[in-house]
């Protein structure tokens, strides 16, 4: 058998897996129009993934219609959502996996087409992404992002209450656990950054202040789930859509300082090195390694992601740098990830261009390793 700390079982929360290799958080815009409601192809999907008694943690979904920058993103915060998540989770239920959902607001990484009366994405400041990265609008043209729209201070308890009623929605649908998505230069960590956050209230200025967002929503999600089924992803020294505070050793220490008393389920990085990886192929070199700085800042259940191979997946928990891998990109093209790298199959390519949106096709119709099958 291959990668033996890998195949170790880990207890997370209550959820006891049988081993440390987790399906990463995945946007594949496929769910139905316009409900955005999860879909039967959607449950066939995460189904052929949940075969062996991992972790999966399903894709971002926004708890409020302000929070989609994308077509065809799936949301949790209606009735026919959490009908449709249902169908998913009873489907990886059924095949012995254990499922948290990915809780989402973009923020400022949207534009006024995919908002409710074409009005301005919100954000912690004006502060738009810069004109050298461009998004594409519902109608599918290249443009630059806009100057996002302030919220007020008084809106932000708003913010809290919708991620608070997606934790209720994703415990309505039968989900295990919620992920808050604080990573990857989206509306919390707009809040978190200095370079997104200007504002001049008790959500702006000091690092304590710029963390208070982060915790108000993981406190509510606490509120809701308990906190052993409630993890939190965060990307520091990441690059994504515009991010990337100057200094974030003192930020995301101090914020993970202050997730450490609540007793969460987990901590979940993205390495700086695949930092972006959903919009193309990176590799960003002589970067640090998120999980080797923070480790002995974070008291609870680490979880890495990016850029790991089954070799230095293994690694990482041999060393005590993770406790728990996640896999992204392998893992949509490898139904059966975990069988594969266990028993030392090739592994099969991804192809981009089927990332986002689509059917089937390089969604549903990677084969699993098929052993018998003529070389
Ligand atoms: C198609 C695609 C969609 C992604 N969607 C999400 C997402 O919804 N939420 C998130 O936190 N990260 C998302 N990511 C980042 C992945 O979770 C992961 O951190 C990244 O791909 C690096 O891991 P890998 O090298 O194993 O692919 C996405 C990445 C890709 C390639």
């Amino acid at each position: 058998m291959n990668f033996p700390h890998l195949f170790s079982p880990l207890k997370v929360g209550p959820y006891q897996l049988r081993h440390r290799l987790v399906m990463a958080p995945l946007t594949r815009m496929r769910a139905a129009r316009p409900s955005l409601a999860p879909r039967p192809l959607n449950a066939e999907y995460y189904a052929q993934r949940a075969t062996q008694g991992g972790l999966i943690i399903a894709e971002a979904s926004p708890v409020l219609a302000t929070g989609f920058g994308n077509p065809g993103v799936p949301g949790i915060y209606t009735e026919q959502q959490v009908d449709g998540w249902r169908s998913v989770v009873n489907a990886v239920h059924a095949k012995g996996g254990v499922i948290f959902l990915q809780l989402w607001h973009v923020g400022r990484v949207s534009h006024s087409s995919f908002q409710p009366g074409g009005a301005l994405p919100v954000a912690p400041s004006a502060v738009p992404i810069s004109p050298d990265l461009k998004t594409m609008t519902a109608d599918g043209k290249v443009v630059a992002y806009e100057t996002p729209r302030a919220l007020l201070t008084s809106e932000i308890p708003g913010i809290v209450e919708a991620f608070r009623q997606g934790a209720r929605n994703a415990m309505a649908a039968g989900f295990d656990g919620v992920e808050i998505h604080g990573a990857n230069g989206y509306l919390i960590e707009q809040f978190l950054q200095s370079r997104s956050n200007l504002r001049t209230d008790q959500y702006g200025g000091g690092i304590e202040n710029r963390s208070r967002l982060l915790r108000e929503i993981t406190q509510a999600a606490i509120e809701v789930w308990g906190a052993n089924r409630v993890g939190v992803r965060l990307s520091p020294y990441g690059v994504a859509n515009d991010s990337g505070e100057a200094d974030p050793m003192p930020l995301y220490t101090h914020a993970i300082q202050s997730l450490n008393p609540l007793g969460l389920a987990y901590l979940h990085f993205i390495e700086p090195r695949s930092s972006g990886a959903g919009r193309a192929e990176v590799d960003h070199q002589n970067v640090p390694s998120a999980m080797v700085l923070f480790r002995p800042v974070w008291k609870g259940i680490l979880i890495s992601a990016g850029g790991f191979t089954g070799d230095t997946a293994d690694a990482a928990i041999a060393a005590g740098h993770a406790d728990a891998i996640a896999f992204g990109r392998i893992f949509i093209s490898n139904p059966d990830l975990p069988h594969r790298l266990q028993r030392g199959f090739p592994l099969t390519p991804y192809n981009r261009a089927t990332f986002y949106g689509g059917e089937e096709k390089g969604y549903t119709d990677y084969p699993a390793y098929d052993e018998m099958a003529p070389a």
